[in-house]
């Protein structure tokens, strides 16, 4: 269970990712997605996936509001909390590279809220992305 923040708290940052939603991009797929995150300097940033022509292009809700949150509050953010929704009616938990963009700036026990195929479900962070990529450099070795 989560601890630091209430059912409330997520609910209304679940209702953030769905309005975001309703800004999605997504001629290609149809799918739209919205993704809100709470900072710990207790802002909340949303995004949501936009799409091209070039399929590959195409970017994540919750990448779109991971760097509007870094370009608006700066590269110290922390983010507490990750709310996911969809308009579609699909289960929609972070992809994995979403997962390892958020490792980059999320705090371990946040709660990442998403809709799954049994109806809403929270996990924490180090939960979703248990074992991400992480560079443990030996001092100034490999580093050019
Ligand atoms: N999408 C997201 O926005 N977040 C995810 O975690 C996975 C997929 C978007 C990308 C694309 O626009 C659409 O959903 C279908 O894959």
């Amino acid at each position: 269970m989560m601890t630091s923040f209430s059912q409330a708290a997520l609910g209304n940052l679940l209702e953030d990712a769905e309005k975001a939603a309703k800004m999605s991009y997504s001629p290609y797929s149809g799918f739209k997605v919205g993704a809100a995150l709470r900072l710990s300097n207790g802002e909340v940033v949303t995004g949501t996936n936009v799409e091209n022509v070039s399929f590959g292009l195409t970017i994540c809700a919750e990448r779109a509001a991971l760097v509007r949150a870094v370009s608006q509050f700066g590269p110290g953010i922390r983010i507490e909390a990750v709310a996911v929704a969809n308009l579609n009616g699909a289960p929609s938990p972070p992809c994995g590279a979403c997962r390892q963009m958020l490792a980059e700036f999320a705090e371990p026990e946040a709660p990442v809220v998403f809709p799954a195929a049994d109806g809403t479900r929270t996990m924490r962070f180090d939960e979703v992305l248990p074992l991400g990529f992480d560079m443990k450099l030996e001092k100034n070795t490999n580093r050019g």
